[in-house]
């Protein structure tokens, strides 16, 4: 029998079993910190979360898709302006070649501004025979391996807010400068030089082509909304729940709690246990949340965990995010898609190709071929369109340096190189260029599905849709 709690608070999740949790040596310092925490400001409004909430109910609807992509653990010492600015032109980079190549009003998430905490499959590390805790990304203990470094300690948790506010707010003057703006599209150029591609450069100037003619139709030269506003949204996984509960505010006017430090969370594969802490603290907030689905999820545990997050099936507030393995998403998918539909349950559905597609090499270093990516990425597509579902989104972890951590692609980073310039405090992310390819890939084989749909419709139809894909022309 599911155990949930009666009454909700932002505490009381406390009542229930947390994994993944630290042990702080002090509760007394924890809730120093927590104090501090819950008096401090919030980052981010209820009206722009609920924004984020309808649109995300719109890419459920197959009317939009979301790139939602960032880190796998962000770094304090990355939080400089460049390194951000970087991230952020990436990640424009990505919706529009996906606003070009599916032919939809893109929304755009970063994992970024709060995606400072890891859950780990092993709490203990051991490097020569030192067994230490492991790294539970910056918001809990330190990346060194001592003693000392690997000691959780909550006052993590003041710098982390610190950086998250940095981050959004250098964020936020982006955007007002217009940088977000897609008429702006030649300043998403960037900083360093591996950033050019001949790809982008040429979907760019053809999509400069569009935002011209569509401005010339407008009364006075002014762009139509949805391209002169183009915000980027920030997202983080609900992991350390000190720090979340902390951040969460009940809004008068929307008679509702809301996490005010992000506007998506996302509960993760390794704590969506139906009666666990995290399910708990979750189901009382009015953000859409994410859930990570891995290949052991049962259909039945889908239907459990979207009813007891979403008992009004609003749309936006899930979004299914499935990381079930190259090998094994083309079993597993389809009877979680039909359930989920059998049940006629309002769902938003997104692919993560990465957490189900790492293997460690001999060395121990950890990667991801790009191709088990890309297949699953391809195969999720291909299940969703046979099933009459809309794969609304792309979860990845990227970076917009030039980093050798995953296999392959048309960059073709190799086996051997992988030491070369591997950075990431934890997951393997797609480098510059095997992002781009990702998501032309992902598009191109959108093309060929609305293609073939047609095909055996009528030649008429097939041309309409022809031109309608070719846009520029
Ligand atoms: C993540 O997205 O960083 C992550 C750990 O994912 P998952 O919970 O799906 O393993
Ligand atoms: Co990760």
């Amino acid at each position: 029998m599911v155990r949930i709690q009666p009454k909700w608070s932002p505490r009381s999740w406390q009542n229930c079993v947390a994994q993944q949790l630290p042990q702080y040596p002090n509760p007394l310092e924890l809730e120093r910190v927590v104090a501090q925490l819950e008096q401090r400001p919030a980052l981010v409004h209820p009206s722009e979360i609920l924004k984020l909430k309808h649109l995300i109910g719109e890419a459920g609807q197959g009317r939009r898709f979301i790139v939602q992509a960032g880190e796998c653990a962000e770094r304090f010492i990355d939080c400089q302006s460049e390194v951000i600015t970087d991230k952020l032109k990436i990640l424009l980079q990505l919706s529009l070649l996906a606003t070009h190549g599916l032919r939809k009003p893109v929304v755009s998430i970063g994992r970024i501004a709060g995606q400072f905490g890891k859950p780990r499959s092993d709490d203990i590390e051991t490097r020569d025979s030192q067994a230490l805790p492991s790294y539970r990304g910056d918001i809990i203990n330190g990346f060194e391996f001592s003693p000392a470094a690997r000691r959780p300690d909550p006052h993590r948790m003041l710098d982390a807010y610190q950086c998250a506010c940095a981050t959004l707010n250098w964020m936020r003057a982006l955007g007002e400068s217009g940088l977000t703006d897609l008429s702006r599209l030649r300043r998403w150029v960037l900083s360093s030089e591996h950033g050019s591609s001949s790809v982008f450069d040429e979907i760019k100037s053809r999509m400069e082509e569009s935002v011209a003619l569509l401005s010339s139709w407008g009364s006075d030269g002014a762009l139509p909304g949805f391209l002169s506003r183009n915000p980027v949204y920030t997202s983080h996984e609900a992991l350390l729940l000190p720090f979340e509960s902390a951040l969460t505010r009940w809004s008068e006017e929307n008679k509702s709690y809301f996490n005010l430090g992000t506007h998506f969370l996302w509960l993760g594969e390794r704590t969506k246990h139906l009666d666990g802490a995290h399910v708990e603290y979750l189901r009382g907030i009015a953000n859409p949340l994410g859930v990570k689905i891995g290949p052991s999820t049962s259909p039945r545990e889908v239907i459990s965990l979207i009813q007891a997050l979403n008992p009004t099936n609003e749309w936006g507030r899930v979004t299914l995010i499935t990381r079930l393995g190259s090998g094994k998403v083309a079993d597993v998918l389809p009877p979680l898609v039909n359930a989920v539909r059998d049940a006629d349950l309002n769902v938003t559905w997104s692919c993560d190709p990465m957490h189900g597609n790492i293997v460690r090499m001999s060395d121990g270093l950890k990667t991801r071929y790009f191709d088990s990516i890309m297949s699953e990425v391809l195969v999720s597509q291909k299940v969703h369109h046979d099933l009459g579902s809309w794969m609304g989104g792309l979860h990845l972890e990227m970076t917009a340096d030039d980093v050798t951590e995953c296999v392959g692609g048309e960059s073709g980073v190799k086996e051997n190189q992988l030491a070369l310039n591997y950075q990431s405090y934890c997951d393997p992310r797609l480098n510059y260029a095997q992002s781009l390819e990702l998501v032309l890939r992902f598009c191109d084989a959108y093309k060929s599905l609305a293609l073939h749909e047609v095909a055996s419709e009528s030649v008429v139809s097939q041309r309409v849709v022809e031109s309608a894909l070719s846009f520029s022309s």
